[in-house]
């Protein structure tokens, strides 16, 4: 075993008689319908999908796709994918009738709705795709964070127009204080992670997510490929991860790839509420201090919970070397391979692929997707590691 990182398969993901919850909500049909949404939004197209063939060469993996979600929307990450798709359902219901995304951002439409203030709770990607949203739409928009978000989030949420709520607590306690905050002043509560009583627009950015899934798929066949036979996904509340192993198990049922499921190890709530094994979803034990911030999240989505314990194959528990390691390689290719800017919670997936490799028997006949949620989201954070060298590894033996 690495010293970086530490694995727990999950025995029932294969096992199709014991299955609680269904994957149609996260379904091909629903990622269609979205992204033929989100085809009419001018700022919308599909990110590049990168395959290292130099490094899965030297890696010894028959191909490796890095999905580079930097370029969604202009905004440096795929969160916004999630949120602006749940506004447009949120104003379609207010609406009462069918509209298209275009027509929300219409100057016309705030006429319909009134005036509104969305709010979210966020490390920095989720709020940012919610006021950007917010700004277009000429709404207002509350942003909550975590102490200690590095000032460039928090700039990117007030360049909107936002204003950003940086509370004396950390994500989870950013959650709570937004909805409770929310409810009194009667805004409109985004939130990527969902609770008793309110589920519909956490599914609706689950489903908002599908779209890179979809978009993945349809690149990695246009390439020539078939199918990833691993896909490694990074989780927070484990929304986004929940998404892309609901999408491949929709598509492809027992066929689907193998997931891969990463965590910081202060921050592994997944992994740790397996490792427990009594079926339920379980706070982190960690003080969730990572340089992922983005999966700095103590408490798993209960929506994302039930895939994930019903169909996702390992959970992998890391340290902050390996999205630092991860962050290099890419940014430094090989000759030949494309350069992906990707931060620290967006790297991490392949980093995770060099130390897993030989455990999980990946080889040359493997085929595996990584997703790079983020870029430099925080430019200062990104050189002191890619340039500053900060958190070193040993590199695993190639
Ligand atoms: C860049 C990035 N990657 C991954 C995630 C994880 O998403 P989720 O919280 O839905 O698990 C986040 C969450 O904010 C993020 O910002």
């Amino acid at each position: 075993m690495s010293n970086y990182l530490d694995f727990i398969k999950n025995e029932r993901a294969r096992d199709y008689s014991n299955k609680k919850v269904s994957t149609d909500f996260v379904s091909q049909d629903v990622a269609k319908k979205v992204r033929s949404i989100y085809s009419e939004m001018q700022e919308y197209q599909k990110t590049p999908l990168v395959s290292l063939e130099n490094l899965s060469k030297k890696l010894g993996v028959g191909k490796i796709w890095v999905k580079d979600e930097s370029y969604r929307f202009g905004l440096n990450s795929f969160k916004s994918l999630g949120g602006i798709y749940a506004i447009y359902r949120t104003l379609e219901e207010m609406a009462g009738r069918d509209i298209s995304i275009a027509e929300i951002f219409s100057p016309y439409f705030k006429k319909t709705v009134g005036e509104l203030t969305f709010s979210a709770a966020t490390d920095g990607n989720h709020g940012l795709g919610v006021a950007w949203a917010s700004m277009k739409l000429g709404q207002k928009a509350v942003i909550y964070l975590p102490k200690g978000t590095v000032p460039q989030r928090i700039e990117a949420i007030k360049n909107t127009g936002a204003k950003a709520v940086v509370i004396d607590g950390n994500y989870d306690d950013a959650v709570e204080k937004m909805a409770r905050d929310g409810e009194k002043e009667g805004w409109q509560v985004i939130s990527d992670t969902a609770w008793e009583g309110y589920q519909d627009i956490p599914t609706w950015i689950m489903q908002g997510y599908t779209v890179l899934f979809h978009e993945a798929v349809e690149q990695i066949k246009q390439s020539g490929g078939d199918k990833p036979t691993h896909i490694i996904l990074q989780a927070g509340v484990g929304s986004f991860s929940a998404s892309g192993v609901g999408y491949f198990n929709s598509i492809y049922g027992k066929e689907r790839p193998i997931s891969i499921i990463v965590e910081p190890d202060n921050a592994a709530c997944f992994y740790e509420s397996i490792q427990i094994n009594d079926g339920k979803p379980h706070r982190a034990k960690g003080d969730l201090s990572t340089i992922m911030a983005g999966l700095s999240c103590g408490v798993p989505n209960p929506i994302a919970w039930d895939i994930h314990f019903d169909y996702s194959d390992v959970f992998v528990s890391c340290r902050d070397e390996l999205s630092a390691l991860s962050m290099r390689v890419l940014g430094n290719p090989l000759k030949g391979d494309k350069k992906v800017i990707s931060g620290e919670s967006g790297a991490i997936g392949l980093g995770v692929l060099m130390h897993i490799k030989n455990e999980l028997e990946i080889g040359k006949d493997s085929e595996v997707l990584l997703i790079s949620t983020e870029g430099d989201t925080d430019p200062k954070g990104y050189l002191d590691v890619v340039w500053g060298g900060k958190f070193p590894s040993e590199l695993p033996i190639m």
